[in-house]
C-alpha cells in the first residue's frame, strides 16, 4: 500500500509515506555528462554496495542531445529530451538533477517539488543563488532537498555538518573546495607548469566547470562555501556578500616566493565567526599564503580538503577528491540513499536532519573589516632608503610588518616582499593607497593574503 502525500497537524510538512510494503523508488536523472554517467553506472553496478540500491529504478534520463555518444547502456525508452515530462511525470519519486547551470535548472526543481518529488543535486550555483526560493518551496510541499555532491565532490560535508556536526558551535571552516584550482596551482607549483596548459587538461579530465570561469575566477567557490556557511553557522548567505577574488593573478613568481617564505599558495574558501563581542560572519574566497605546517597545505591535486573548528569538538578535517565522475557518483547516490531510507522508515514526520529550514539571513562583515595578514609584492626604482619609505607609509596606518625582503630584480627594477603581522584590511589597504604614490614605487606587483 503506499500512502502519499499526507499534511501534519503543526506545519505544512508534508511526506510521501511508504505503507506495509516498500514498493521501490523511480528516479528521474536529469543530465548525463560527467557526474550523471557515474551516478548510472554506480547504479547499474549495484552489487556489494548498500542492499537499498536494489530498491532504486533509473527510471527516466533527461539529456540535451540523443545522439551523442554515451558510456553507459540505458534501454532507449529511459532516455529522453523532454525534461519537463520527467519531472512532470507521477511515476517519478526523486528528480535527480545533473544538468548544472541556473535555467532550466531551477524551473525544472521547482516544478518537481511542487509535483511532491523528491530532489537529489550536484548544483552549487543554483542552491547558493536560488537556495532560499528552493528551500521554500521544498519545506511548503514536505519533500527534501539533498546536496551533498554540490561541496567537495565526493567527501562527505553536507550531511555531517546537517548532523553530527550541528551539536557544535562552529567558529571557522576553512576550505579547498575548488578541484579545478587546486589541480592548477599544485601543477604551477611543481612542475612550473604554465597556467593555460594546466587548465586544459584539468577540463579534459572532467573537473572544470562548463565555463571554466566559474572554477579560476573563485566563483564555484564561493557557491561552495556560501552553502557551508550556511549549514554551519544556521542561516542563509546572500551570495553578493561573499568576497571572492580567483587565481587568474597568482604568477609563477609568487608561488617561488612564498615556497623560500615557507609557504604554499591555495585558494581557500573561509567562513568565520568573527567572535562573540563582533557579530557577523566574514565569508570570503581568496587565494592565500598557507604555511606549509598547516593541514590545508599538503592537500594538492583535484582533492579538496575541508576543515571545521567549532566548539567542543576543536578541529576535524574531512579530505577527498572534489571532482571527477565517480567520486561525485558516490556523494549523489549517497543522498539517493538516505531518501530511499527515509521514504521506506514508514513516518509521516519529516526527518528533521534531513531537512534545511533556515529563513533568516547571516550578518556578513565587510572584508575592509577583517583582521588578516598579507603578502605584498613590490616593483621599486634600486634608490637607497626605499623600504624606509614602505616602512613609513605602513605605520601610518598601523600596519606592523612581519618580514621585509629584497631579493631580486626584474630588469632594473628591485624586488620587495613584506609580510605583515595581522592587521584590518580596511587599513592596510590605505597604506597601500598612499605607498602607490611614493615616487621610487614602479608597481605594486602582487598582493595576497596570508592564513
Ligand atoms: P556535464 O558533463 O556538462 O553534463 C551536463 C548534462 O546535462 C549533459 O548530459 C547534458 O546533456 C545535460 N543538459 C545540460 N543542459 C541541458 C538542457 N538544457 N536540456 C537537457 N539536458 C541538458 O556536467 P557535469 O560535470 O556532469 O556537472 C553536472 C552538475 O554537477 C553541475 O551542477 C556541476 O556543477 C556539478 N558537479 C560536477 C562535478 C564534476 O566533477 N564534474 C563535481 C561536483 C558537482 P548532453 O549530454 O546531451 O549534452
Ligand atoms: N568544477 C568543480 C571543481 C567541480 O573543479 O571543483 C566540483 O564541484
Amino acid at each position: 500500500m503506499v500512502v502519499k502525500a499526507l499534511t501534519t497537524q503543526h506545519s505544512a510538512l508534508k511526506i510521501q509515506i511508504w505503507g506495509a510494503k516498500f514498493v521501490g523508488v523511480k528516479l528521474g536523472i536529469l543530465g548525463l555528462g560527467t557526474v550523471g554517467t557515474g551516478t548510472v553506472q554506480l547504479l547499474q553496478d549495484a552489487v556489494g554496495r548498500n542492499p537499498l540500491l536494489q530498491e532504486v529504478e533509473i527510471y527516466r534520463v533527461g539529456v540535451r542531445s540523443l545522439d551523442k555518444p554515451r558510456d553507459v547502456k540505458l534501454p532507449q525508452s529511459v532516455v529522453t529530451t523532454d525534461l519537463a515530462a520527467i519531472v512532470n511525470d507521477p511515476a517519478v519519486d526523486i528528480v535527480v538533477e545533473l544538468m548544472g547551470g541556473l535555467e532550466p535548472a531551477r524551473s525544472l526543481i521547482l516544478q518537481a517539488i511542487k509535483n511532491g518529488k523528491h530532489i537529489v543535486t550536484a548544483n552549487k550555483a543554483a542552491i547558493a543563488r536560488f537556495g532560499a526560493e528552493i528551500f521554500n518551496a521544498a519545506n511548503e510541499a514536505g519533500v527534501y532537498v539533498m546536496l551533498e555532491a554540490a561541496v567537495g565532490g565526493g567527501i562527505p560535508v553536507i550531511q555531517p555538518l546537517k548532523q553530527a556536526l550541528s551539536v557544535n558551535r562552529i567558529h571557522t571552516v576553512t576550505g579547498i573546495v575548488n578541484g579545478t584550482t587546486n589541480y592548477i596551482l599544485t601543477r604551477m607549483q611543481t612542475e612550473g607548469s604554465d597556467f593555460g596548459d594546466v587548465l586544459a587538461d584539468a577540463q579534459r579530465l572532467g573537473y572544470a566547470e562548463a565555463d571554466p570561469t566559474a572554477d579560476i575566477d573563485g566563483l564555484d567557490a564561493a557557491d561552495k562555501i556560501a552553502i557551508l556557511a550556511s549549514l554551519g553557522f544556521g542561516g542563509r548567505i546572500h551570495l553578493e556578500d561573499v568576497y571572492c577574488e580567483g587565481i587568474r593573478q597568482v604568477s609563477k613568481t609568487d608561488i617561488t616566493y612564498a615556497e623560500k617564505l615557507g609557504f604554499v599558495i591555495k585558494l581557500l574558501a573561509i567562513a568565520k565567526s568573527q567572535g562573540n563581542n563582533h557579530p557577523g560572519l566574514s565569508v570570503r574566497v581568496h587565494p592565500t599564503f598557507v604555511p606549509k605546517s598547516h593541514p590545508l597545505a599538503s592537500i594538492n591535486g583535484v582533492y579538496n580538503a575541508i576543515l571545521v573548528e567549532g566548539e567542543p569538538i576543536g578541529q576535524v578535517m574531512f579530505f577527498g577528491p572534489g571532482a571527477g565522475a565517480g567520486a561525485t557518483a558516490s556523494a549523489v547516490t549517497s543522498d539517493i540513499l538516505s531518501l530511499v531510507a527515509a521514504l521506506e522508515s514508514n513516518t509521516a514526520v519529516p526527518n528533521p536532519l534531513l531537512t534545511c529550514r533556515h529563513e533568516d539571513y547571516c550578518q556578513i562583515t565587510p572584508v575592509s573589516q577583517l583582521l588578516t595578514r598579507f603578502y605584498a609584492r613590490f616593483l621599486t626604482k634600486d634608490h637607497p632608503g626605499v623600504i624606509g619609505k614602505l616602512g613609513t607609509c605602513f605605520g601610518n596606518y598601523g600596519v606592523s610588518l612581519e618580514s621585509v625582503v629584497q631579493t631580486g630584480f626584474q630588469g632594473a627594477l628591485a624586488e620587495i616582499v613584506v609580510v605583515t603581522h595581522d592587521v584590518k584590511e580596511g587599513d592596510f589597504r590605505q597604506a597601500l593607497d598612499e605607498i602607490r604614490h611614493l615616487e621610487a614605487i614602479d608597481s605594486i606587483a602582487s598582493i595576497l593574503r596570508v592564513l
